[in-house]
């Protein structure tokens, strides 16, 4: 008894007399278990064979033809598949992996399928995105137009409904700072993320607190007919604007063009990779502008002066009230919302469209706070058209 279990144990090797005792039997009763193993396996095969043609048990059947047959297929891909945008948002790219592939870009000018070209909007918060359900109601019948992108702290966990357009849609997203380049990686992150789907035509960042100004198909058709891509940029003499420049930022920038506007941007997907691609000024700009230069209202705005000025309105979208003054603009709360103040945003002004005149000047606004949202609801069909 000792002898037949010792060696299996403890490794030693089995005496010569168990050896020969034990060589026999083992193999032949393996043999036999593995005979009936085999004609189990056999007996079992038939039967479902016979269970799914017999009694269609379809689900079965493309069961496994769907597990099959993508390594069959491997050599006959569509170019659909090729450049299906990702359904998960999640990935473990780093920056360096996500800005590099999202620079890809095809040279050839005319899409070989029928391309509907959507609009990214991307969200830049904290966490919760208080008017959501404004934005659902703006967004809903339209599906096929637009993706969400959310860059939140990356602590903060949402809780949108699976019937929600917001479910599902946040990036990896990492601490952004307000005035600092770790803003600019963040507006990069959700840039190089929206862009990973190439039916993306048109990347509009915005805040929590912000709501649009008309119905989904105002907005869409004034971005498809823009000549231009909407970057709000000046040319702003005075301290808060010059007065931040470094002559170290030479030859890359040069003094006359330096420019400012607001970091709430709306460009074209070919300015998106510009935007994405660029470690050229990027360096300058986080060595040299540290607050109080303020990053986030210079970057953008200088870079794309120079390498893409003819293109740009040098007029952000996005409305904003700066008549209080001080050194944020106002929010508005609940009580806030009249009908005078929604007709003085979108009745207030006149401004250039391709080179002609417009009423319809800022397609979204800020600041409001989230008391502001039911009076918003009520007021959204009247006032916006949605
Ligand atoms: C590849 O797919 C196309 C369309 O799905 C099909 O028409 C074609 O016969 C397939 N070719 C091969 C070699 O399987
Ligand atoms: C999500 O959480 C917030 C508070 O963080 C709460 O006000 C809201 O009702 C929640 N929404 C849903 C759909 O559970
Ligand atoms: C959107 O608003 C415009 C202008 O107010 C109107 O002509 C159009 O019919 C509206 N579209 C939808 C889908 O409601
Ligand atoms: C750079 O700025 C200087 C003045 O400081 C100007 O003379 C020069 O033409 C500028 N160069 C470019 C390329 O804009
Ligand atoms: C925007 O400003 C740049 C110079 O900063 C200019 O070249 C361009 O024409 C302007 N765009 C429009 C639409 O006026
Ligand atoms: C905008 O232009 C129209 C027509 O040119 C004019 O009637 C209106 O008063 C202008 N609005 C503002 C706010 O300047």
């Amino acid at each position: 008894m000792q002898s037949k279990v010792l060696p299996l144990e403890e490794g030693k090797d089995p005496g010569p007399m168990n050896r020969t005792n034990q060589a026999r039997p083992l193999p032949f009763r393996l043999l036999q278990l593995f005979l009936l193993f085999l004609v189990l396996c056999v007996a079992f095969s038939f039967v479902s064979l016979y269970t799914i043609r017999h009694f269609g048990i379809d689900s079965a059947v493309t069961m496994v033809k769907s597990n099959i047959l993508p390594c069959l297929e491997e050599s006959n891909i569509s170019l659909g598949q090729w450049i299906k945008a990702p359904v998960d948002l999640m990935h473990s790219m780093t920056d360096e992996e996500l800005f590099w592939r999202a620079s890809f870009s095809p040279h050839i000018k005319n899409y070989p399928f029928k391309r509907v070209p959507k609009i990214a909007f991307m969200f830049l918060t904290k966490g919760p995105l208080p008017l959501a359900r404004l934005w659902e109601r703006f967004l809903n019948g339209h599906q096929t137009l637009f993706s969400i992108y959310i860059h939140s702290l990356p602590s903060f966990k949402p809780n949108f409904t699976h019937a929600s357009v917001f479910h599902g849609r946040q990036i990896p997203s990492q601490v952004a700072e307000w005035g600092r380049m770790s803003i600019c990686d963040a507006e990069k992150r959700l840039l190089a993320n929206a862009l990973l789907d190439i039916n993306n035509e048109w990347f509009i960042l915005l805040s929590e607190s912000c709501i649009p100004l008309y119905n989904f198909s105002v907005i869409y058709d004034y971005l498809k007919g823009s000549k231009y891509s909407f970057v709000g940029s000046f040319n702003d003499l005075g301290p808060y604007g010059r007065g931040r420049y470094r002559d170290a930022m030479a030859p890359e920038v040069n003094i006359t063009e330096w420019r400012k506007g607001s970091q709430w941007f709306e460009v074209n997907r070919k300015l998106a990779i510009n935007i994405v691609q660029d470690t050229k000024y990027y360096q300058k700009f986080e060595q040299f502008c540290q607050p109080p230069c303020y990053v986030d209202e210079h970057y953008f705005p200088t870079m794309l002066t120079i390498e893409a000025g003819g293109v740009i309105a040098n007029r952000s979208l996005t409305w904003v009230d700066w008549s209080r003054g001080g050194p944020h603009p106002a929010t508005f709360g609940g009580r806030d919302i009249t009908e005078e103040l929604l007709t003085r945003i979108v009745d207030g002004q006149n401004c250039s469209y391709n080179g002609g005149t417009s009423s319809i000047c800022s397609l979204f606004a800020r600041k409001f706070a989230p008391s502001s949202l039911q009076p918003l609801l009520r007021q959204a069909l009247d006032m916006f058209g949605y």
